[in-house]
């Protein structure tokens, strides 16, 4: 059977924000069977993770592309491959049949068709999904990068005790929802920050952080974590970097340990990096360690798992830009 596949690219690299006008959607036919002897699957996407990573892979200014060989850069034109699960419509390859589920390096498209080595992802492959219940946008989400990501990030990297003080940025997105929920489950103080009222509603009522704050309405960044943590922070879990990473340090208890998983507030600005005050570092002797990176929680229903779901491939230029507004 021949379909039209639809997918999108980047037509220039990205400097700064992106607006969907950066992207292009472009069509082509693809039949959907596999040559006799290749070892290809062909995958309907069926849901894709739009994560904010992809943008340090877009711009011409990005160190992460010289610093690690995890995710290649891309270029205008170019297939871009991103995290998502999926139904096998065709296969070459032993292991996977037509029907399987699968989670893997898809592409931002309609159809994906997964090759030995094609991805740059290092070491990127695709895996039989067991849903085990769970709708399958948990597997491109809080059973995919997302849950292993705030999981690994505070329990791995800030080591948390039972009392602590826990304060996530960027809190009610994919990683920092969770990040709040898995300290609260273990018995921390928790407060959140996020950039708008219903969202800060959100994390309080419907998360059970102890308290949120809209940043964006905070005149002084560092007096407003003096205000929601009075005795100090032990654990930040740092989602956007600059400010809001300076403020945090000025704020940490001796001892506290700072995951910084991503500094979003820095991927579209060249010029705002954060410039921490290094004796604060040392004399509260500080850990601030980067990271590359559970499920009972999950079935006794105590998460709860924020989604926010576009449809079809042509919304995924909005989708993405929508990541830094
Ligand atoms: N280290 C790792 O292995 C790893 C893995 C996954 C993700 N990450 C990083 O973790 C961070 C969160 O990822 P995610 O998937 O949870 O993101 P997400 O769900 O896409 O949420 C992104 C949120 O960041 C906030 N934001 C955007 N621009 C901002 C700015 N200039 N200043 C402050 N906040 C801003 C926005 O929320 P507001 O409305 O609240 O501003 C936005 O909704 C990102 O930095 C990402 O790169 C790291």
């Amino acid at each position: 059977m021949e379909v039209t596949n639809r997918y999108v690219v980047i037509k220039h690299i990205i400097d700064g924000a992106p607006q969907e006008s950066d992207f292009e959607l472009r069509t082509e036919p693809l039949t959907l069977s596999i040559e006799p002897g290749k070892d290809e699957v062909i995958v309907k996407n069926l849901f894709l993770s739009i994560d904010p990573y992809q943008l340090n892979r877009m711009t011409s200014q990005s160190c992460f592309q010289q610093a690690t060989n995890i995710a290649g850069a891309l270029n205008p034109g170019e297939e871009i491959d991103g995290y998502g699960v999926g139904r096998v419509v065709a296969s070459g390859n032993p292991e996977f049949k037509e029907g399987d589920l699968v989670s893997g390096f898809l592409s931002w498209a309609e159809y994906s068709i997964i090759k030995e080595g094609t991805s740059k992802f290092k070491g990127a492959k695709l895996n039989k999904v067991e849903t085990m219940g769970f709708p399958l946008s948990y597997h491109a989400g809080f059973l995919g990068f997302s849950g292993i990501t705030a999981f690994a990030g505070l329990f791995e990297v800030c080591k948390p005790q039972k009392g602590e003080t826990v304060f996530v940025s960027a809190a009610s997105g994919s990683v920092g929802s969770l990040v709040g929920q898995y300290a609260k489950l273990f018995g921390c103080y928790v407060v959140g920050c996020a950039g708008s009222q219903k969202k800060v509603d959100l994390l309080k009522e419907k998360l059970g952080f102890d308290e949120a704050f809209n940043y964006k309405e905070e005149i002084d960044l560092k007096s407003a974590l003096k205000r929601y943590f009075p005795s100090g922070i032990d654990i930040y879990f740092d989602n956007v970097g600059a400010e809001m990473l300076e403020a945090a340090i000025e704020n940490m208890n001796p001892f506290g340990r700072v995951a910084v998983c991503g500094v979003i507030s820095e991927y579209t600005n060249e010029g705002k990096r954060a410039a921490l005050n290094m004796v604060d570092v040392i004399y509260k002797r500080i850990t601030i360690q980067g990271f590359l990176a559970a499920l009972e929680h999950l079935q006794s229903g105590k998460f709860h798992v924020l989604e926010d779901i576009s449809r079809g491939v042509e919304s995924i230029p909005s989708a993405f830009a929508g990541l830094s507004r």
